[in-house]
C-alpha cells in the first residue's frame, strides 16, 4: 500500500488505540495528529480551544496535516474533525487512503467523557448534533469499519483484510 493510512472517525472511535497496533503490524510508524499539534503548540488541545478558539485549532490541524505529507508512509490518527474540512480531505486523498472507524453515538459519548479533556464533548446534545452532521463526511473514506463489539486487535484484522479491496491509488480522486 502506497502512502499514509489515515484513521478517521468520531471522538471515541478508537483511532489512537487501534493506530499503534495497526502500525506495528504493518511495519510503519504511528503518528497521532493531535499529539503532534500539542507538541508543536506546547499546549494541550483543550487549552488551545479555550485560549485561542476552535478556528485557530483548525488552522494548526491543517498545517500539521500538511507537515506529515513529508514523512515516510505511516499510520496517521486524525482528530475527529479533521476529515470534515474539504481542504484536508484533498490532502488526505492525495497522500494516502482513509479508513473510518464507525462508532454508535452512545458509545462515542461514553468513551469521550471518560476523561474530561475533550472540548467538543462537554454538552451531550451538541455532541450528538455534531455526530450526525459529520456522518456524510466519514462516509467518504475508502474503507468503513464498525468498531462495536470488536477488540482493537479484531479491528486491525478487519482493516488489514479489507485493505486489499481498496482500488483507489493515492493521488486519484476519492471524493
Ligand atoms: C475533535 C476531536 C479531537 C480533537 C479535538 C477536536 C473533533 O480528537 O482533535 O478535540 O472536532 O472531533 P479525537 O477524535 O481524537 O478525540
Amino acid at each position: 500500500m502506497k502512502g499514509h493510512l489515515y484513521l478517521v472517525g468520531f471522538m471515541g472511535s478508537g483511532k489512537s488505540t487501534v493506530g499503534p497496533i495497526l502500525a506495528e503490524q504493518l511495519g510503519r510508524t504511528f503518528l497521532d495528529l493531535d499529539d503532534l499539534i500539542e507538541d508543536a503548540a506546547k499546549m494541550e488541545i483543550f487549552r488551545i480551544f479555550d485560549l485561542r478558539g476552535e478556528a485557530h485549532f483548525r488552522e494548526l490541524e491543517t498545517r500539521m496535516l500538511a507537515e506529515v505529507q513529508d514523512r515516510e508512509p505511516a499510520v496517521v490518527a486524525l482528530g475527529g474533525g479533521a476529515f470534515s474540512q474539504a481542504a484536508n480531505r484533498g490532502l488526505i486523498f492525495r497522500s494516502g487512503i482513509a479508513v473510518t472507524l464507525r462508532i454508535p453515538p452512545d458509545l462515542a459519548w461514553q468513551r469521550s467523557t471518560e476523561m474530561d479533556n475533550r472540548p467538543l464533548a462537554r454538552d451531550r446534545r451538541q455532541f450528538e448534533a455534531l455526530y450526525r452532521k459529520r456522518q456524510p463526511d466519514y462516509d467518504l473514506a475508502d474503507l468503513k469499519i464498525g468498531v462495536s463489539g470488536r477488540s482493537p486487535e479484531q479491528i486491525c484484522q478487519v482493516i488489514r483484510d479489507r485493505l486489499e479491496t481498496v482500488r483507489r491509488i493515492p493521488g486519484s480522486s476519492g471524493a
